[in-house]
């Protein structure tokens, strides 16, 4: 068997030692959501380090574990702390659990993030939901032997994020009364931020927001065919573009700000997508 379908197998049936729950919806938290999946009516809770050979997050306020439960009559499957291509996995480790919520039985995704603004339009505290992507920085989750269990050698992305997805949020973010941005996501690999130069070489490509994660996860589930939607929060103004220089204590304490308002419209998402 190859190497990477093997060690899913394996983290699988790790998990299926613990709980037969069936997720319909799964939902990766960033910055200043994890505590969302605290929440939920929860049914059962993994932690990653009692999962053979599952790669452990190291960030500092990064929980790691699956919490799987109800939003509202939604079965949800929830990453409460995701695993960086900085920290030094391979990106197959990287994308190891979204493909695991997948094999679970998740057809849904829901990806958030906190990323820099780089479309001039756009304020820290901002919401953007992602409406494409930008992986050319960063080495692809597929390369490699292709996992046929899994999706096609040359699979499509020519609409990674779901139209229909893309509606309902645009309906529940105009009912709560907030402004939505819209835009692409560019991914690099951190763990550095960007330099001015690089910021305005990815506003060149088309990126409105630059983050550290999220594309990679969306590329593997849209290769297994999941349903994906992703909403960004612009925690702050991306390198060069104000001057202020750019700390992870901003980040956090933006995505902090405005996580209660982030966390509603989630799970008004959840529960109509
Ligand atoms: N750059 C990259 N990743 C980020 C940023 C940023 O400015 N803000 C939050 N995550």
């Amino acid at each position: 068997m190859n190497q990477i379908y093997g060690k899913l197998i394996k983290c699988l049936e790790s998990i299926r030692q613990k709980t037969d729950f069936q997720p319909e919806t799964a939902l990766i938290l960033g910055s200043g959501l994890g505590d969302y999946a605290d929440d939920i009516q929860i049914e059962a809770t993994v932690e990653y380090s009692e999962i053979d050979g599952f790669p452990v997050s190291t960030v500092p306020g990064h929980k790691g574990r699956f919490v799987f439960g109800y939003v509202d009559k939604t079965p949800v499957v929830i990453m409460q702390g995701r695993v960086h291509y900085y920290e030094g996995y391979s990106m197959s480790d990287v994308v190891l659990p979204t493909r695991l919520m997948g094999m679970l039985g998740a057809k849904k995704l829901i990806l958030t993030n906190a990323a820099g603004g780089i479309n001039f339009k756009f304020q820290p505290g901002d919401f953007m939901m992602i409406t494409d992507h930008i992986t050319t920085a960063i080495p692809s989750p597929l390369l490699g032997a292709n996992l046929d269990e899994l999706g096609p050698r040359f699979p499509d992305m020519s609409q990674v994020y779901s139209a229909r997805m893309q509606d309902i949020i645009r309906k529940n973010a105009a009912e709560m009364g907030i402004t939505l941005r819209e835009g692409v996501y560019v991914q690099l690999t951190g763990p550095a931020y960007e330099t001015p130069a690089e910021i305005r070489m990815c506003r060149s490509w088309g990126a409105d927001a630059v983050g550290m994660s999220t594309a990679c996860e969306a590329m593997a589930a849209r290769h297994m065919g999941l349903e994906i939607c992703g909403i960004s929060c612009i925690t702050n103004l991306a390198a060069g573009m104000s001057k202020k220089e750019l700390n992870h204590q901003e980040v956090q304490e933006t995505a902090d700000r405005v996580a209660k308002q982030f966390k509603e419209l989630i799970s008004r998402i959840i529960v109509t997508v």
